[in-house]
């Protein structure tokens, strides 16, 4: 182990749970990346909403039990995993740190679950998916019919096991934040706005050092052979807006049932409606997902969303849930509710900017041991025993399950 590795081990080491986590990533980030994490879409109303509705859910412990070694693993969508917990797509992380999409990919192995390679992630599908373990491959149109189709050929040949369409991105979310820091996926650091960045830089040396020796990466690697009007397609065109949606339309969908060999993933879904539209359309699981507070803003928590998704498409398609998930018991809570493992952006994007590689394992390691004892002071033997019994009926959301017509 090198040097440079074993400090980071150590750091990693300290952290103690997700808000820890977030206070090493804010000492360790420039505020406009740190922001651009952190941040949601304009009042952050659904970013707020997602948190309290995970607070305000209780469970009802079984007592008087003694759980040995509580069973974390389950399957998702025939793979069996080891934690209920994958980790999500999300955009920019190389700018967090070098390892970037590379230190997910190798702390989801680690921790026996599958990463979600994002479509704008700061490396290459390709690369990415030389990352020794199970990965599926998130889905972004870029305005373009021929960006997403040239996406799902590659990503079908680089051996991802699933796709997954993100349709909640017809246009990027409005994120005040980043307009202040003057962060966009448009800002290079060169000469011209170097001025400006300074006061945000130059207090962080360690990730600005890091930055430049990783060669100031700020495109989409996915789509450098991609072009839009003759010329290569960069981050730019997410954020201009274009022709199109950045999202799979249901057409799309359609064209993706034809031509992905494998199961399809629809992620963003917030209504029973979409999800039942979604099966129908031929997806195997939906992800319920208000992109963690940074799209719609008004969006309702996932939490309170996902009891009626998960009656409404009963056994025809697995479903999934992300957005607001810090702890063990948030992740106790959502499978209680139905879905069948959840998914986590900023917690392993802290844990990235903490200490690289080494935090994301270190941040799915505080999640495991969380939740082993949480089950063993409720009571829990297996998540896959989980169900609504397992919360407080006068806390859950919505009509339960059982009761929904
Ligand atoms: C910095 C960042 C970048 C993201 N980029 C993407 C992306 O490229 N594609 C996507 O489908 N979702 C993206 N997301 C949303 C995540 O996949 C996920 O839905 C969300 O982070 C879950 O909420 P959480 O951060 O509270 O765990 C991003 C989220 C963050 C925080």
């Amino acid at each position: 182990m090198t040097f440079v590795e074993d400090a980071r081990r150590r750091r990693a080491a300290r952290l103690l749970d997700a808000a820890d986590a977030q206070r090493a990533a804010a000492r360790a980030l420039p505020r406009g990346i740190r922001e651009y994490v952190d941040g949601g879409a304009e009042g952050e109303v659904t970013l707020r909403r997602n948190a309290k509705a995970f607070e305000e859910v209780a469970f009802a412990p079984r007592m008087a039990t003694w759980i040995d070694e509580p069973d974390l693993s389950t399957k998702v969508l025939g793979s069996p995993i080891d934690l209920p917990v994958l980790t999500a797509p999300c955009g920019g992380m190389r700018l967090v740190h070098p390892d970037g999409d590379l230190g997910l990919a190798t702390g989801a192995a680690r921790a026996g679950t599958i990463h979600v390679a994002s479509s704008a992630a700061g490396y290459t599908l390709e690369d990415i998916a030389k990352v020794e373990g199970p990965q599926w491959f998130q889905l972004y149109r870029f305005s373009a019919q021929s960006t997403m189709e040239n996406l799902v050929g590659r990503a079908q040949a680089a051996g991802y096991s699933a796709l997954v369409a993100t349709v909640d991105t017809a246009v990027s979310g409005f994120r005040p934040r980043d307009y202040k820091n003057g962060f966009s996926y448009s800002m290079r650091v060169n000469a011209r706005n170097a001025v400006k960045l300074a006061p945000q830089l130059l207090p962080k040396p360690a990730w600005l050092t890091r930055y430049l020796l990783d060669g100031l990466p700020f495109e989409i690697p996915n789509t450098a052979q991609v072009t839009v009007d003759g010329r290569p397609m960069v981050l730019t065109e997410m954020t201009k807006g274009g022709a199109g949606s950045h999202s799979p339309t249901w057409t799309d969908l359609g064209w993706l049932r034809a031509n992905w060999q494998g199961p399809l993933v629809v992620k963003g879904i917030l209504t029973p409606e979409d999800a039942l539209r979604a099966v129908d359309a031929g997806a195997d699981a939906v992800i319920v997902s208000n992109h963690g507070g940074r799209q719609l803003d008004g969006s309702p928590a996932t939490l309170t969303a996902l009891p009626r998704i998960v009656d409404a498409v009963g056994d025809r398609a697995e479903v999934l849930c992300d957005s607001g998930i810090r702890r063990g018991s948030d992740v106790l809570k959502a499978l209680s509710l139905g879905a069948r493992a959840v998914l986590v952006g900023r917690l392993p994007a802290w844990g990235l900017a903490a200490a690289g590689t080494a935090g994301v394992e270190r941040v799915l390691e505080i999640l495991r041991t969380e939740m082993v004892r949480t089950m063993r002071l409720m009571g829990c033997r297996a998540v896959t025993d989980l169900d609504p019994a397992w919360l407080d009926a006068a806390t859950v959301p919505g009509p339960k399950p059982k009761e929904a017509s």
